[in-house]
């Protein structure tokens, strides 16, 4: 079982603020993709990644792949990505070449994720389960509520789901491929990872423990937090 992993790097970073598509922002001199791609090349499972570029972004990301040296056995395709983050994973999954039948997919934007994590969501693929997420508990208590309409007015609560029960999900994501084709050739509905696509059309989703390191850059203190993260492991 030959594995390939997705990576979804379109997306323009709004939320860490003005500036380069986030993917291609340095954490200490090395883009951000660059750091996410070498993650999932670490493992000796990974032997093709796709890389979803800003959509007119992908000849600039092939020459930033080719400058930076990744494992001999790892082969990468760049593609250009799309509006939504699915559209763009879809992308990258109708480039996939037909002899890989594990995908993983994996945000650029979690540039930090530790090889175990990514083998573990492997391995878990390979005795069987049709999806794989890494996910680990929740440290704040989570609350329903009835949204605002106006922007900064108090809202409501609706409920507390038992936060024994709840946990905080990130990437990489693994799938048998034809499990997740069909997904996104299923599922119309927005959505914020590829393992809910999977939930919608019927196999169990499975969690393996995730990593704190696998945490996903959105907002500029996470960007003080990778680097601190490189800078203890002289990167
Ligand atoms: N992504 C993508 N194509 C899009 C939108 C997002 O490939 N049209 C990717 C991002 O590049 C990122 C991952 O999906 O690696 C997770 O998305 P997110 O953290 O939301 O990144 P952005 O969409 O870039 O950030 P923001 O929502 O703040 O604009
Ligand atoms: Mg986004």
């Amino acid at each position: 079982a030959r594995t390939a992993v997705v990576i979804p790097a379109a997306g323009r970073g709004v939320r860490l603020g003005p500036g380069a598509p986030k993917a291609l922002r340095a954490l200490n001199g090395t883009p951000m993709l660059i750091h996410a791609v070498r993650a999932m090349a670490a493992s000796r499972a990974v032997s093709l990644v796709v890389v979803v570029a800003p959509p007119d972004g992908a000849p600039e990301v092939k020459s930033m792949l080719d400058a930076h040296a990744l494992p001999e056995r790892t082969d990468f395709l760049v593609v250009p990505g799309g509006e939504s983050r699915q559209e763009s994973v879809k992308l990258g999954l109708d480039a996939l070449p037909p002899d890989f039948d594990i995908v993983l997919v994996h945000d650029a934007a979690r540039p930090l994720v530790p090889v175990d994590t990514v083998d573990a969501v492997i391995e878990a693929v390979r005795d069987g389960a049709p999806a794989v997420v890494p996910a680990l508990p929740l440290a704040d208590t989570v609350k329903e509520v009835e949204p605002a309409r106006t922007p900064g007015a108090p809202e409501p609560v609706v409920a507390t789901p038992d936060r024994a029960r709840l946990r905080a999900v990130q990437t990489p994501q693994g799938f048998d491929r034809a499990t997740l084709v069909r997904a996104h050739e299923t599922v119309t509905d927005d959505v914020t990872d590829d393992a809910s696509m999977v939930e919608q059309l019927g196999p169990t989703v499975v969690v393996v423990p995730g990593h704190e390191e696998a945490f996903k850059v959105t907002r500029p203190l996470d960007l003080v937090l990778a680097e601190a993260v490189l800078a203890r492991r002289r990167l």
